[in-house]
């Protein structure tokens, strides 16, 4: 289940033309199953009628802060402190300088006054605006009350210049906004996920490898990176985006992955080796690119087991191995743990095209000496955080 499932989120629009933008952001919002009220300013109101985004939100849209009717409520204060965080989407530079100033002048930068909740803004405007030194200075005031920013992209703005300062993807938001409402239960850990293969090279144009393409591990770093843990992702070469926060090293031999572990083994408490590393190398790399012949004899040698080689040094490392299995899953799976002194083991079936390498799901068994638990078939950030509730204290 989402974690945003439940939480309620007041969203305050503000009077720029990256509106349209908040209509698929909404959308998103509820089928993450967020709970959702809403604040239009009146320069918002002049671009899309409230009506649109109450029928897109299904929740009451407010606008003004003197009804015609009266009520025994006090608004602005029902709705600061009625919801779990507030957005601000898009935010302009005028509601930013004005909450900056502590100006409460509508219905919007008054509740956002009264609000201890946390609240974010996804600013949107003009490359010039944003740049302005009034702007940067009251983003940098707001940032220093504690308030969150979801930084804007370049691209091509609505003036027709392509700059600085078009508002996130809504995607992007959702993402951020999840990030923000997971609980940080793995403070003070100091964790190391390596992910995808490494290569060793037969020639300058040829190696070995395998499938791997990371997918398992920078969801185990990603995932632990939002639960507040201090996260290092050792990586052989991929084509995935290093989640903004790890502390990131490359690497592409399995020696260099070994020697990359080892340079910080002794200060981590956890370490993830969710890597698929080359078990063999050629005895001898070429220099020159090997001329194609009728057959081609390589001599392979065995290379290190790395994890197996820090279950040997672990003092208080929690030891998470993975197990790639095409059969004999469990059975496999418990003498590895074994053999390589192993806390736990994700033991995956990788013969299923739906699990294992390259796909964005997973399926597992984990096992320690105690236990087993099953994982069924969930997308590999929910695996990830299975696997990382064995490290809750
Ligand atoms: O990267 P993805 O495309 O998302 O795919 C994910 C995955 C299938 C690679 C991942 O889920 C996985 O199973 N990783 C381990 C792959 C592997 O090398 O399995 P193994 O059973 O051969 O090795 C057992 C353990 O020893 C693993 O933790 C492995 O990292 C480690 N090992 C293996 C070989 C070696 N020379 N040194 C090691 O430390």
């Amino acid at each position: 289940m989402s974690n945003l499932h439940g939480k309620k989120i007041l969203i305050g629009v503000t009077g720029g033309i990256a509106i349209y933008k908040v209509l698929d952001l909404i959308s998103r919002l509820k089928k993450e199953g967020a709970e959702l009220r809403i604040i239009m300013t009146k320069a918002a109101t002049a671009l899309v009628n409230p009506q649109t985004f109450q029928t897109m939100a299904r929740c009451p849209v407010h606008t003004e802060m003197f009804k015609d009717e009266p009520t025994y409520d006090v608004e602005h204060i029902e709705l600061a402190e009625d919801c779990d965080l507030a957005l601000v989407a898009p935010a302009t530079a005028n509601t930013i300088a004005k909450l900056a100033c502590g100006i409460a002048d509508n219905l919007l930068t008054t509740t956002l006054l009264a609000c201890k909740k946390p609240v974010y803004f996804a600013p949107a405007m003009n490359t010039n605006m944003l740049h302005h030194p009034a702007t940067q200075r009251n983003i940098a005031m707001l940032r220093e009350m504690g308030y969150g920013f979801i930084d804007s992209n370049s691209g091509f703005l609505a003036c027709n210049i392509i700059g600085d300062g078009r508002m996130a993807e809504p995607q992007e938001i959702v993402e951020f906004m999840k990030t923000a409402c997971t609980e940080k239960d793995l403070c003070g850990l100091r964790i190391m996920v390596t992910a995808g293969p490494t290569i060793e090279r037969i020639d300058p144009v040829r190696y070995i490898t395998n499938d791997s393409s990371g997918k398992m591990g920078y969801a185990i770093a990603k995932a632990a990176l939002d639960r507040g843990a201090e996260v290092l992702l050792v990586s052989g070469p991929t084509s995935l985006e290093v989640p903004s926060g790890v502390q990131f090293t490359s690497v592409t031999t399995n020696e260099e992955l070994y020697q990359a572990i080892d340079r910080d083994f002794e200060g981590i408490d956890v370490l993830i080796m969710a890597a698929a590393p080359a078990d063999f190398r050629s005895e001898v790399v070429e220099d020159q690119k090997i001329k194609k012949k009728d057959a081609l004899q390589l001599q392979l040698v065995k290379n290190r087991d790395i994890i197996g080689d820090f279950g040997q040094k672990k003092t208080h490392q929690t030891l998470i191995g993975f197990a790639a299995e095409t059969e004999e899953l469990v059975e496999n799976a418990r003498e590895k743990l074994r053999s390589k002194r192993l806390d736990y083991i994700v033991a995956n079936d990788v013969s299923e095209p739906d699990s294992g390498f390259n796909v964005d799901t997973n399926r597992a068994v984990i096992l320690s000496e105690k236990m087993k638990i099953a994982l069924p078939l969930m997308l590999k950030r929910e695996m990830a955080d299975r696997i990382l509730d064995l490290l809750k204290r």
